[in-house]
């Protein structure tokens, strides 16, 4: 059963946060911040080696409630049982290699695994490990093995290890984990691995458009839709490319490759030369529709002989338009599918809706996410809400919630298109 969005944001939840013995449990620490500051109920059940890396204390203090790791502590309250039992949500940070094989193997010989094996809420793994062993073939079946039983395995990010080797198996930021995992508790089939062997393009946040060296044309888009599309992407077992231009400072999303540029311009130029190798483009970002005709080499000043009240604006490239045509072309694969945002704030005359049917349209993409804008909706804000239009005409209506969330429903309308 999926817990409705809107309940996550009020319905205080009973999380049991499980901790592996490995040197990023010290991350647990924020994780368990993570859940305790949005009001839920957190119970830390750490494996006895995961106590090597931080104190019951420290667990204790955060989470308000007590901390056991054995099976035959306060056997009174039958906590071997009772805690995976009552769960609305399981995460496990650091999950290590050992760990998931057991849990993988249906293994009871501690409180955190006979916990997962009562569990019927959704029980999420963020796995942490050298790169040896997360790319080690007992690892990728006991992996392979834990995701055909329904639990979630998260993908590790790359990056700086416990000594000096960097590569797959570092523990995901608190956050990051803590977002996908009420992703997964909001929608089940969210990181379903239908994505796997998929190269998917995606942009996001808004572009500046230079007016001299200091001073630009921009938006107010903060990014995070595009970013929601990449983190659910990657989690999905696709290779990820976010084009990012001006954004919020956000966490770059486990598994993308990141590739940063301000301009329109620039945009389009990362974008196209992406675009023939990959399955899927997003174009998520708020591209400004123009740029100043002209940028001054250097600051613009007020006593200047030229005529400062006036700019001058000449047309960007529409990048998604020049994907389609691409497509048509044959630059870009024909099986190639190409997703469009549409912000709209309706008009007198014509709904979101209607404007984002006209704007599907013109644009000829294969899916169009429409996002009614305005009075302080979406842009900037971590939920949003909106629409999944198709060409034959087809309307899909994507509940307010988180945009990891609206990330998941447009994953599954991409994947549901043939
Ligand atoms: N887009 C683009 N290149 C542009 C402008 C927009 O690729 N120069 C893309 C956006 O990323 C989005 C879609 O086109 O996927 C719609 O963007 P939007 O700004 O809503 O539409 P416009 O075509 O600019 O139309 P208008 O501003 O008139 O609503």
């Amino acid at each position: 059963m999926n817990v409705a969005s809107a309940e996550l944001n009020t319905k205080p939840l009973r999380v049991v946060i499980g901790v592996g013995g490995g040197i990023a449990a010290y991350k647990a620490a924020h994780l368990v911040r993570y859940f305790t500051e949005r009001g839920h109920q957190v119970r830390v059940i750490p494996t006895r080696s995961a106590l090597n890396f931080v104190g019951a204390a420290t667990f204790e203090a955060l989470s308000g409630q007590p901390v056991a790791t054995d099976v035959f502590d306060a056997v009174d309250e039958v906590q071997h049982v009772r805690l995976g039992q009552e769960a609305d949500l399981i995460v496990v940070a650091p999950a290590t290699a050992d760990l998931m094989a057991r849990i993988a193997h249906g293994r009871a010989d501690d409180l955190l695994t006979a916990s997962c094996l009562v569990a019927t809420c959704p029980v999420v793994l963020a796995p942490a490990m050298h790169t040896e062993m997360w790319l080690n073939p007992a690892t990728v079946d006991n992996v392979a093995t834990l995701r055909s039983h329904g639990l979630t395995v998260l993908d590790p990010a790359h990056g700086r290890l416990t000594g000096k080797d960097t590569g797959a198996g570092r523990l995901p930021e608190p956050e990051q984990i803590g977002e996908l995992a009420l992703t997964v508790l909001a929608d089940r089939e969210a990181f379903t691995r239908d994505l796997e062997g998929k190269k998917v393009v995606i942009s996001a946040g808004g572009t500046h458009e230079p007016l001299d060296p200091v001073r630009y044309l921009g938006n107010a888009s903060s990014g995070r839709q595009g970013y929601a599309l990449a983190e659910v992407a990657a989690q999905r077992g696709a290779e990820v490319t976010l084009v990012a231009g001006v954004t919020e400072n956000l966490p770059t999303p486990i598994g993308a490759e990141l590739v940063r540029v301000k301009t329109a311009r620039e945009m389009q130029q990362a974008v196209m030369e992406h675009a023939p190798s990959a399955d899927v483009v997003v174009m998520a970002a708020a591209v400004a529709d123009y740029r100043p005709a002209e940028v001054a080499e250097s600051k613009m000043k007020k006593d200047s002989e030229a005529d400062l009240s006036t700019i001058k604006l000449t047309e960007n490239p529409d990048i998604l338009a020049g994907v389609v045509e691409a497509r048509r072309q044959g630059d870009v694969a024909s099986t190639t599918k190409i997703v469009g945002f549409a912000a709209e704030t309706g008009d007198e005359n014509n709904s979101p809706l209607d404007l984002a049917r006209k704007k599907l349209k013109k644009k000829g993409c294969d899916l169009l996410m429409c996002n009614a804008v305005g009075e302080g909706k979406v842009f900037g804000q971590p939920d949003s809400s909106g629409w999944i239009l198709r060409p034959n005409g087809d309307v899909t209506e994507v509940p307010e919630g988180p945009k990891t969330g609206v990330a998941a429903a447009i994953w599954r309308a991409v994947c549901e298109t043939h």
